[in-house]
């Protein structure tokens, strides 16, 4: 196991009508940004919950944060941030307005162009601080580091990650995500299987923990995930889903152990160019990724099979195949496809995804740092049709 340092400063407020503490949470004079997305907490009473919770403070909106967050709206919400002198962030939603949130915190004290931040990896000071309320389990931003934001006039979807930006709290009721479509459903399980792989799926480093951790986080997406999209409203189901999506990637798992999101560098890109959903990037790289690494990846892969999908075969050659059959099975059940060409996307979208990659610096991924544009171009070849 290698070294570490581990701290995940997020308190968690886990379970029914927990929003009632938010007040408690946010010191009493802060003049509060509440951000959110595009009006889906109007209809499922979380803005109603938001505003009670926020009513002895003074608050400002900002509603309209996109899947996939543009540059181009945070700037604007920037803007009423500098304009006002708000100095707490309440972000009410997905891993986009969350995301968003973390971007805004960095940027607000920023001199120069916030752009920087994302692109330069530019040092920033002073963040405002976050509250979340999530209300999509997927992406784990509700208590990470990490944001993702997309500049729609260069088609660049670029990430950043500082501890200073992660939330202070995260109010986590499983009785807000029943009103997701069923597309979000199957998106959030995805999204958090392939975080636990980026940080399992890479070689053993002796570490029984961790590996422990992450193969219980895989049995419970693939138990629950199909159970939520059957049986929209069980509690228990949104609960379990809910919890292993932030146990996923809240960095507990990733601790002393190699990591590889090469799956997530080059599934952004497709997110960049066509506005695929984040889970859809992964379901079609991971497959053939898998397919393609077997070898640096085979005593890991073999791990899956046995301890996640209880497989056992006559070799460990039939085992890594049946492992990432299963592992491609396991989207295709949540309705989340696994090949460019379901996307209706033309073959032309290998050399255009080859391309972005070359320009964002994708020239070595992996947790061996092997996976360098020829490579990147057999999986994308691969997981065409
Ligand atoms: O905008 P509204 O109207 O709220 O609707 C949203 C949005 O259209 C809707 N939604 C959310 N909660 C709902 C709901 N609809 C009904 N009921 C609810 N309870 O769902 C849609 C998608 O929301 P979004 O926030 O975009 O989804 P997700 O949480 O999957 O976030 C995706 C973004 O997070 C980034 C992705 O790249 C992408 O930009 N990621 C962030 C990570 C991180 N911070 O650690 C890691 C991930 O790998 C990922 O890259
Ligand atoms: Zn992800």
């Amino acid at each position: 196991m290698y070294n570490f340092e581990f701290k995940n400063q997020t308190e968690i407020l886990f379970g029914k009508g927990q929003s009632a503490k938010i007040a408690s949470r946010i010191p009493a004079n802060a003049k509060v940004l509440f951000l959110y997305g595009g009006g889906s907490i109007k209809k499922n009473g979380v803005y109603d919950d938001v505003c009670k919770a926020l009513e002895t403070f003074t608050f400002t909106e900002f509603a309209g944060v996109e899947p996939n967050p543009t540059y181009e709206t945070l700037i604007k919400a920037l803007a009423v941030i500098k304009e006002q002198n708000l100095d707490f962030i309440l972000a009410v939603g997905g891993g986009s307005v969350i995301d968003g949130a973390k971007f805004l915190a960095a940027a607000t004290h920023f001199e120069g162009d916030p752009w920087d931040i994302l692109e330069k990896g530019a040092d920033f000071s002073n963040p405002l601080p976050i509250g979340a309320v999530l209300t999509l389990p997927a992406t784990g931003s509700e208590s990470n580091g990490n944001s993702v934001v997309t500049k729609k006039a260069t088609q660049q979807k670029l990430p950043f990650g500082h501890p200073s930006v992660q939330p202070q709290f995260a109010v986590l009721d499983p009785q807000y995500t029943f009103s997701l479509p069923v597309k979000q459903i199957s998106n959030g399980a995805v999204d958090a299987f392939v975080h636990v792989i980026e940080q399992y799926l890479t070689y053993p480093v002796n570490a029984p923990i961790q590996d422990g951790f992450a193969e219980t986080i895989l049995k419970t997406l693939i138990q629950e995930g199909p159970k939520a999209l059957e049986n929209p409203n069980d509690y228990d189901t949104r609960a379990n889903v809910m919890w292993a999506a932030t146990m996923a990637l809240n960095g507990l798992i990733g601790q002393g152990v190699p990591q590889d999101w090469s799956t997530h560098m080059i599934g952004h890109e497709f997110t960049a160019l066509y506005g695929l959903d984040h889970a859809q990037t992964l379901a079609i790289v991971l497959p053939s990724l898998m397919r393609k690494q077997k070898a640096q990846k085979a005593e890991k892969i073999k791990q899956l099979g046995r301890e996640v999908f209880k497989l056992s075969a006559e070799s460990d050659e039939v085992l890594i195949d049946q492992t990432i059959d299963a592992t491609q099975a396991f989207f295709e059940s949540m309705q989340v496809k696994t090949r460019i060409s379901d996307y209706g996307l033309g073959r032309n979208t290998i050399d255009e995804v080859l391309a972005k990659l070359k320009e964002n610096q994708r020239l070595k991924l992996g947790e061996h740092q092997d996976i360098t544009l020829e490579v990147s171009k057999d999986i994308l070849e691969m997981a065409y049709e």
